[in-house]
Formats: structure tokens, sequence, C-alpha cells
């Protein structure tokens, strides 16, 4: 990786360099590296009835794309100009042997002080689809997001028919009140955080109240033509349904990474995951309107989460008779209900790698290192002379892997790590096994509480790896999207239940199983994934819901460098932020 010294106005003209059009021209060479400036500022943003100051990139919310080819070196300064911390994740990036570039805050790199910059330099290496680059840091993510939308080598096609238009559809989530005090003040009291008062298609809530009638998201359509709408869940703490009235879709990519196309007329995307979906508009004569709708899925008690709609439109343009249908007068797409585990897992099911000669699905045949991880919720004592609102209210909720619940260091582990300072940072002794056995998805045992610790997993390079990732039912049982950064890897197997090592893995999908970078484990089940730890660094991973992070549904892998100089990590750019 060559770092780029380069002045700030240089980065603000090459920022004009690309151009959007007849789908994506100015993106024609293959291999080249892309400018782009972002600037952390804060916006005034009107929804639902009130105006808010929220972080964002260039002053635009959602925040710019990204826009890339496979093979594409990506070169991105960012200036911090709020009174935050930030840094930046992009999602799903690989990240090969550039982990300082990947951007979560006290992981990988120390955060970008106000008045700071820090230039993420990275390559974009077999990969192609949509990611997404959001903040991580605190629930600063909550408004600082975007797409990242990675087009194939130039001369090289999608492997399905050739979308008329490309449209990047984010769903999120907002809240009236300022995200950071929500986040605070849960911590401080232990409870579950405030839900959000709506979600949003491309920053817009729709027309769920009078005053937000033309906060609404219009998808704007020409009969007879294939729209790829590339999807990504960008909200906090939300796993979502999504559908359009009267049409289907065939899903194509997961997590940049092409599918066996499979149709569906409702997707299921959690928080983390991207989907390229192909939608076919109807030979439709005159202009018509359909509902677009989204809202969660959850096994949470109501009252626990955000259970509102968003609405957005679809609106055909065929002639020039204004369809007089008025937004309230359509019918709402019918979705699964709220609870609906089944569809979840016959969801997951319908999903498999491409896994053609052109794109096969390495999956690692044999293994090296075998992990079990329970995952779920637990708590920690009340502390003196606090009162505290978690369950029984004499305990704050955290979350936990193997009952560990992960306490952020307060200076970045790479760091620690490369300049061999990890001493009194972090230990190497993260658990291959839960400690304590029990009924993971049954009665749950009466001592709720978990271990706090900074405890990673050391691989040594090219490891190959089989984790199964264990729901627990302790504080109620939940689908849990766990991330993790720097990989891709392959879900091999899933079930309800307590995961049988004698009957199981006989199933598993070890041809064409879909490769993720986020994958649900399932809400009283199990998730197996395999992958080859061929990226040195420190990776990140976690439960995409934001409020399981701040609980400690979080841990990390130390992949160790190999022997060729291919194989090992680079050292740090001189502008790597300090703590
Ligand atoms: Cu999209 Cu560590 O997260």
């Amino acid at each position: 990786m060559v770092m780029s010294y380069l002045p700030s106005c240089f980065f603000g003209a090459l920022l004009f360099v690309t151009f959007f059009g007849n789908l994506y021209p100015g993106v024609a060479l293959a291999g080249v590296t892309r400018h782009y400036m972002f600037n952390i500022r804060l916006k005034n943003v009107t929804r639902l009835c009130g105006t808010k100051s929220i972080i964002a990139v260039n002053g635009k919310f959602p925040g710019p794309r990204v826009l890339a080819r496979e093979g594409d070196r990506v070169v991105i300064k960012v200036v911090n100009r709020v009174s935050n911390n930030i840094t930046i994740h992009w999602h799903g990036i690989r990240q090969l042997q550039s982990g300082w570039a990947d951007g979560p805050a006290y992981i990988t790199q120390c955060p970008i002080q106000t008045g700071q910059s820090y230039v993420y330099n990275f390559t974009i290496t077999g990969q192609r689809g949509t990611l997404w680059y959001h903040a991580h840091i605190s629930w600063i993510r909550a408004t600082l997001y975007g797409p990242i939308i990675i087009l194939p080598k130039h001369n090289e096609s999608y492997p399905f028919v050739k979308p008329y238009k490309e449209v990047p559809i984010m769903f999120g989530e907002w809240w009236k009140a300022n995200t950071e005090t929500v986040i605070n003040q849960a911590i401080q009291t232990g409870a579950g955080p405030n839900s959000s008062d709506t979600f949003t298609i491309n920053g817009l809530p729709g027309p769920s109240l009078n005053c937000s009638a033309n906060e609404t998201y219009s998808l704007k359509v020409k009969p007879g033509k294939t729209y790829l709408l590339r999807l990504i869940n960008a909200a906090l703490n939300d796993e979502l349904f999504f559908k359009i009235t009267n049409h289907t879709f065939t899903i194509v990519d997961a997590d940049a990474s092409y599918v066996k196309p499979f149709e569906t007329d409702t997707i299921f995307i959690a928080p983390g995951q991207t989907h390229n979906v192909l939608l076919k508009t109807k030979n439709l004569t005159s202009n018509t309107k359909f509902l677009m709708a989204a809202r969660p899925y959850s096994t949470a008690a109501a009252g626990t989460f955000d259970n509102t709609t968003v609405i957005g439109l679809l609106e055909y343009h065929v002639d020039n008779i204004t369809s007089n249908s008025s937004i309230n007068t359509l019918p709402v797409p019918p979705l699964p209900p709220i609870n609906a585990t089944t569809y979840i897992a016959n969801w997951t099911n319908q999903q498999r790698s491409l896994g053609n000669s052109k794109f096969p699905a390495n999956v690692p045949q044999t293994i090296q290192r075998r992990f079990f991880f329970t995952v779920g919720l637990g708590t920690n004592p009340c502390p003196k002379n606090q009162t505290c609102q978690g369950p029984t209210n004499a305990t704050k909720f955290l979350a936990s892997v193997n009952n560990i619940s992960f306490i952020m260091p307060t200076t970045a582990l790479l760091q620690a790590y490369y300049f061999r300072r990890g001493n009194g940072v972090y230990t190497t002794d993260f658990p291959n096994n839960p400690l304590i056995q029990f009924n993971y998805t049954g009665t749950p045992p009466n001592n709720t509480q978990v271990t706090n610790g900074t405890k990673l997993v050391v691989l040594p390079f090219n490891t190959t790896v089989e984790l199964v990732l264990q729901g627990t039912s302790i504080l109620g049982a939940e689908n849990h999207p766990f991330h993790l950064h720097g990989y891709n890897f392959y879900a091999v197997g899933q079930g309800s239940g307590n995961f049988n090592s004698t009957t199981d893995p006989p199933n598993f999908n070890l041809v064409d199983p879909v490769e993720r970078n986020t994958v649900g484990v399932p809400s009283g089940g199990w998730v197996a994934i395999r992958f080859r730890a061929d990226n040195p660094g420190i990776w990140f991973m976690h439960c995409h819901i934001e409020i399981h992070i701040t609980w400690g549904l979080r841990m990390a892998w130390l992949v160790m460098d190999g022997k060729l100089s291919s194989q090992r990590l680079l050292p740090p750019p001189a502008d790597l932020p300090k703590c």
C-alpha cells in the first residue's frame, strides 16, 4: 500500500473526477485510484416535524456514494469538523494487508479528534456489489453512513441481465432526540435505550405524520425495465422486512458476493447486510403508484423496539397524465408477522453462492481450529451508590460472547500489537468454548452475570477456522446479525435449538454456501461459519445491533503475519491518529 500525502486541495479537485450517467461513464479504467474528500460536519435536517443537527459527510444525508471498480484503490481523506471523535469503517471491504484503514475505534485506530484528519487508503480486491461505510464509534453511525458501489472490473459484466438503472436504497433509523444522549443515558441507567421514532428509506421517514408527507422517498420508474436495487440496512438496532405491493424481486447478490438468483416478494435484511436485487417493472400503460414498506422482525417484547412501518413510493412514469391516487389510499404491502422466525430460517436457507467457475465458492474443506461461541444478553451488578434500571432494577444490561463482555481499550489494539505494547492492553486467552455449559436455548440459568475483559483469539496466518455461534435465551432469545471485519466467511449451516457437534456437521453445505460478512445467529438457534485467516491484523467481530455492541457483544481475532511479504500487515501510515 503506497500512502499519498497530498494537499487537501488536490483531493478537493479530484472529487469531481467521478461522473454518473449512462450507468457510470467516467468509471472506465481498471485498477485506478479514486480520491474522495469527506468533511464531517453538522447539518440541520428537518424530519417528523422537527429540526435536528446531525453529524453528516459533506453536508449530505445519507452520505455521498463511494464508487469504484473491483481492483481500484480508494483514498478517502476524512476531516473531522465536529466536536465528537470520529472514525469510519468501510463495512465489508476485505482490507487485505491494510488493517489500518478498517476503522473501528480503539481496535484498528485511535479516533480522529476534532480538527484532525486521517486518510483511509485501501484496494478493493475480489469483491463487487454493494457495501457501505459508517462511523464506528459510539452511536455516531445513526446519521453518518453511505453506500459503497463496487462495479465489476472494466470489460466484465454482471452474471445477470444488464440493469436499465441502479438505485441505492438505504434503510435507516431516526430518533427525534440526539442519539448520543440516548445511548449515554442507557449506559448510565443500565436499561435498554429509548426506541427510535421512525425508520427511514434513503433518509426519509415517509408520511407517518401529516407534517412528514413530503419526506417520502419515491423511486420513479419506467415500465418494462429491470432496475438493480442496492439494498443496505444501516439501521442501528433493527432487522427489517421490505416489500413493494404487487412486485417481486430477484436476489442476485449478498454482501458483495454473487448468489444463485432466487425470487421473493419479501426481503429480510439485518443491520450490516446488503443485497443487490433486480426489480422488473410491469408493462403498465398509465401512470401508477405502489407503496413500498419496511418494518422490523423482532422476538423482543412489544414496547422495547420501534415497531413503526416506513413507507415509500414506487411511481411509474408512463405518460403526462398525473396519477391522482393519494398515498393514503394505496394499500400497504402485507409483511410477515413481527416475530416470523420461520420466515427468516427459510429465507436464509434459500441463499447459495453463485459458485460457478468464474466465482467459485472456496469453502475451507479441512479445518485446523474449531470454536464454539455463545452469544446473548447478560448483566453486571449495579455499581454501589448508583441506581440501575436493568433487569430486576439491581443490574445493568450487558451482552457477551462466551460470557465475556468485551471492554474497549483506551488505545488501539492494532497499534499496541504492532509496536509490541500489548501488555496491559489485551490478553490472548479468549476461550474456544463457553467455560460453563448449560442448555443454551432452554430455561436460562438464574445467574445472568457476565465477566468483563479485552481478550483476543490468536490465529497463525492461513489457519482454517470453523466457528459455531450459538444464541442463548438469557434475558430473551433474539436474532444476532454477526459481522466479521477483514473477511468474508461461508455460512455452512444453521439450525434451531442447541448445536449438536455429532449430528449437525454432516448436514453442512460445503459446496455452495452463501458468502457474507454479516450473518444472523437465529433467535434460539445457531449458525456455523468457515473462513481462512489469510489477512493479517486485528479484526473485530460483533453483533451489528448497535445496543448489543455497546453492551459488549464483541471480540477480536489477532491474525499473525505469514512468511511472504504479501502476507504481512504493512506499516501504519504516518497520519494514523493518536489516542
Ligand atoms: Cu458495520 Cu464493526 O461494523
